[in-house]
């Protein structure tokens, strides 16, 4: 397993397990699967609902002595009805802390970029000092609002943006604007959840062949050579081994370049910037929250 030092000097695996999707029922022998395969990053989320059963597959897999909690990175993020506001904020993320049976969490994300964002990373902060947190990151932060919330915020520069990358959208200006702010950025839906039929794609396929490799591999591979921090899931164990098999071999510069060819540059699920989507992230912290303050 290849490590990525963030900003803070906290360590990160560059390679993850996700559990989005995944429901209760099959969530913690998912993620004690994950473990025994030698995952050890493991990226949940209050909306994911599955919190709970994420830190029963831990407990199981500690119990049994096949990892211990230093060597495990965990994630969890704040939904928009989390981030309403500094207090709401507080006590979502000790809800977390709560469910997923954890002293301190890893890393703790604002999932989305609407809402109190400044007031919930006041909170994450505090958390942070207190040393219930290690990292913080934000996520489907575009650039230009990354930026702005870097210099804007009095806590500090985020660790980490999780951000949708996958063949077809790359997002190479992105990528780069990251570096030069020194944000980390972690890659969700490499496969673009089998999209566009990305496992049959020909371009994909002809190099899974020449390496005999498949097209997963050749995308989480793809994705690690560009320095990202790569999640994905599986609810099946054969392909958790699969996905976990990357860092026994390496794409040519002409294999990374061919892949390039394969970017639409725009997402293979929905715009962050469309009204309609705002709109139905504003209905969930009405519906998840009823009478929570709106800004
Ligand atoms: N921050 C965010 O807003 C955000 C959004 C989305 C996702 N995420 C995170 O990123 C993680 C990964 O993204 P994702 O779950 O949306 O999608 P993904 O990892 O791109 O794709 C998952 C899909 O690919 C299939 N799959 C996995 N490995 C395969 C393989 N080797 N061969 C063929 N099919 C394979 C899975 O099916 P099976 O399960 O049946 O194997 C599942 O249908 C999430 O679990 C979550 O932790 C974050």
């Amino acid at each position: 397993m290849n490590y990525i030092t963030l900003n803070n000097e906290e360590k990160i695996p560059q390679l993850g397990f996700g559990v989005y999707q995944i429901s209760k029922e099959e969530t913690a022998q998912a993620v004690y699967e994950a473990i025994k395969i030698g995952y050890r990053l493991i990226d949940t989320a209050i909306a994911y609902d599955n919190e709970e059963e994420v830190g029963d597959g831990i407990q199981r897999a500690i119990k049994e002595g096949l990892v211990t909690r230093e060597e495990l990175c965990i994630t969890t993020k704040l939904f928009v009805h989390n981030v309403v506001n500094y207090e709401e904020a507080t006590k979502a993320i000790h809800a977390s802390l709560t469910r997923l049976k954890l002293d301190y969490i890893d890393i703790f994300l604002l999932h989305q970029p609407y809402g109190d964002i400044y007031g919930a990373w006041r909170a994450l902060g505090l958390a942070q000092k207190e040393g219930k947190i290690k990292s913080l990151g934000i996520s489907n932060f575009d650039s230009a609002k990354m930026i702005e919330f870097v210099k804007m915020n009095d806590v500090g520069i985020p660790q980490i943006n999780q951000i949708e990358i996958n063949p077809w959208y790359q997002r190479e200006e992105d990528i780069v604007w990251h570096q030069k702010y020194n944000v980390q950025v972690e890659a969700w839906a490499p496969f673009a959840e089998g999209r566009q039929g990305l496992f049959t794609n020909p371009i994909l396929l002809k190099i899974a062949q020449k390496y005999k490799k498949s097209v997963a591999q050749i995308v989480l591979r793809w994705l690690i050579q560009r320095n990202s921090v790569v999640l994905a899931k599986s609810i099946r164990p054969e392909r958790m081994k699969e996905n976990f098999e990357v860092f026994d071999f390496c794409l040519s510069d002409e294999d990374m370049k061919e892949i390039t060819s394969l970017d639409q540059q725009q997402s293979a699920f929905f715009d962050h910037h469309n009204p309609e989507m705002v709109e139905w992230f504003m209905d969930r912290i009405e519906n998840l929250q009823p009478g929570a303050k709106r800004w």
